[in-house]
């Protein structure tokens, strides 16, 4: 059986310690010889490493483990790239959030101004790892989660055509583990979905277990009395904010019946009420710093203090198992049917078939085959337009250094009221940017 070579993009990220958990335990189905980490930022990736080291050799003490800098030393034979890169940290992540705020939009890590803002500091470092790839290890895949996916994806898509990069989201596998568990099933792989959209963007449209029986109904009656809330919190966050989203997902069924919405609708089409629920001076960036960031790096101190992980909380996620199962999927054929960011190419017939959709896509050794999802309707298609047509002006912004671009790409978001509003934001994101972003002329 071929044992794999990964690496960890984003070796410092406060998902690293939980994919490497997920490895380890998924060795019988899917070997790994070597597991590296790389970020830029040395101090921070050390302090995950060296709690990682412990538990890799705890419990898999054949598997090879390194991290470094060095983009050679990293990219070189390596099978998978697992990418999750922050550009500009979460201090950039709190200047997203905190920026549209301050002129009255949706202050979101993905969405509207502030996901323009992340897109635009991350096109060029996602761009310079895909390189890396290509000259050190040129038949790797690069599975990448980095946000924001949509707007990276669009990067990929217009700068590096032929690279071998999938993009992913954990949402709709996080909302389908919820969705499985509120109707007494064990996990969400007991569910067959049809799901379109953009990234944080889309709709399930028919959701049936293995026999062909129809469980739209059921999960439709828990979501309409409370959304995605579960009566035990067993997800992966609790903090108010996700709490809020989840059970927006009540209002978005009352938005549309007829199909289950992705909770990060909510913020395009419920923005008055999110902005109004939002505290301008504490934002969901300092909810993670005071939250997973602080938990998991004590964690991994420790893990170090202690030389042992045997007791260590960290735990594997659906997050974790599904770019693994990617990973898998490529390697061993499993042919499994999987959600990912592509090229529309008519796979949504009445939609731009040049831009990047997340639809379901059936993965094997020779990469992805995206399934037919026919004609949708108006209300979808409006709302799919608008927020491509955003998406795309920022990429091209981007790319040819165009302020009038992106003024027109943060205009163009449903999250903002008026040009002129977009205008001051942008300002804003200009000089908070500096460091990060190319030179709008
Ligand atoms: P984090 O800040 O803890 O980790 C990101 C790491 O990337 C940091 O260690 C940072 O130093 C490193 N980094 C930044 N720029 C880099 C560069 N140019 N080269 C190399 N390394 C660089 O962040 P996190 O909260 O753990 O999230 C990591 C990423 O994963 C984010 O982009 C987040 O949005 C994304 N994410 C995406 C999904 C999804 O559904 N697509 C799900 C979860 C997380
Ligand atoms: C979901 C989304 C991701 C996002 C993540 C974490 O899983 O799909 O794209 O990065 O939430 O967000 P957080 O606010 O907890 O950092
Ligand atoms: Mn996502």
């Amino acid at each position: 059986m071929k044992k794999s070579s990964i690496l960890i993009a984003g070796g410092g990220s406060t998902y690293t310690a939980g994919i490497v958990v997920m490895l380890l335990e998924a060795m019988e189905e899917f070997p790994v010889r070597k597991i590296k980490f790389y970020d830029n930022d040395e101090e921070r990736q050390r302090k995950v490493a060296e709690a990682c080291a412990i538990i890799i050799k705890e419990r898999a003490p054949e598997v090879e483990f390194g991290y470094t800098t060095d983009p050679k030393e990293a990219f070189s034979d390596v099978d998978f790239v697992m990418a999750q890169l922050r550009v500009g940290k979460y201090a950039m992540r709190e200047q997203d959030e905190k920026i549209p705020l301050k002129h009255g939009v949706v202050g979101q890590e993905t969405c509207g101004p502030g996901g323009i803002a992340y897109g635009l500091r991350s096109i060029g470092p996602i761009i310079e790892m895909v390189d890396y790839m290509e000259k050190y290890s040129p038949d790797a895949w690069m599975l990448n989660y980095s946000n924001p996916a949509a707007i990276v994806a669009e990067g990929t898509r217009r700068l590096r055509p032929n690279s071998r990069i999938i993009n992913i989201c954990d949402m709709p596998i996080c909302l389908e583990d919820i969705m499985a568990r509120v109707i007494g099933l064990k996990n969400r792989k007991d569910m067959e979905v049809r799901y379109y959209g953009l990234n944080h963007f889309g709709w399930w449209t028919n959701i049936q277990d293995h026999a062909g029986n129809d469980l739209m109904p059921k999960i439709k009656a828990h979501i309409a009395k409370q959304g995605y809330t579960e009566d035990t919190q067993a997800g992966q966050h609790k903090e108010a904010s996700w709490l809020e989203a989840m059970r927006a997902g009540k209002e978005l069924l009352e938005i549309e019946p007829k199909y289950l919405s992705n909770t990060y609708l909510k913020y395009y089409l419920m923005a008055d009420e999110t902005v109004l629920h939002s505290d301008k001076n504490y934002t969901r960036a300092n909810e993670i710093i005071d939250g997973r960031e602080k938990d998991v790096f004590e964690e991994c101190q420790r893990i170090v203090s202690n030389q042992t992980a045997k007791d260590t909380s960290i735990h594997s996620s659906e997050h974790a198992s599904f770019i693994v199962d990617l990973a898998k999927a490529l390697t061993f054929n499993t042919k499994e049917r999987m959600l990912l960011i592509t090229q529309n190419n008519g796979a949504i017939e009445n939609f731009d078939s040049e831009a990047m959709v997340e639809i379901p896509c059936i993965v094997g050794k020779n990469g992805f085959e995206p399934l037919s999802m026919g004609k949708i309707p108006t209300f979808q298609k409006g709302l799919m337009e608008q927020q491509i047509a955003s998406e795309k002006l920022a990429v091209e912004g981007y790319i040819e250094g165009s302020y009038q671009k992106v003024w027109q790409a943060i205009t163009m978001n449903k999250t903002v009221p008026s040009a002129k509003v977009a205008k001051d934001i942008l300002d804003d994101l200009i000089e908070a940017n500096k460091e990060f972003w190319p030179v709008l002329k």
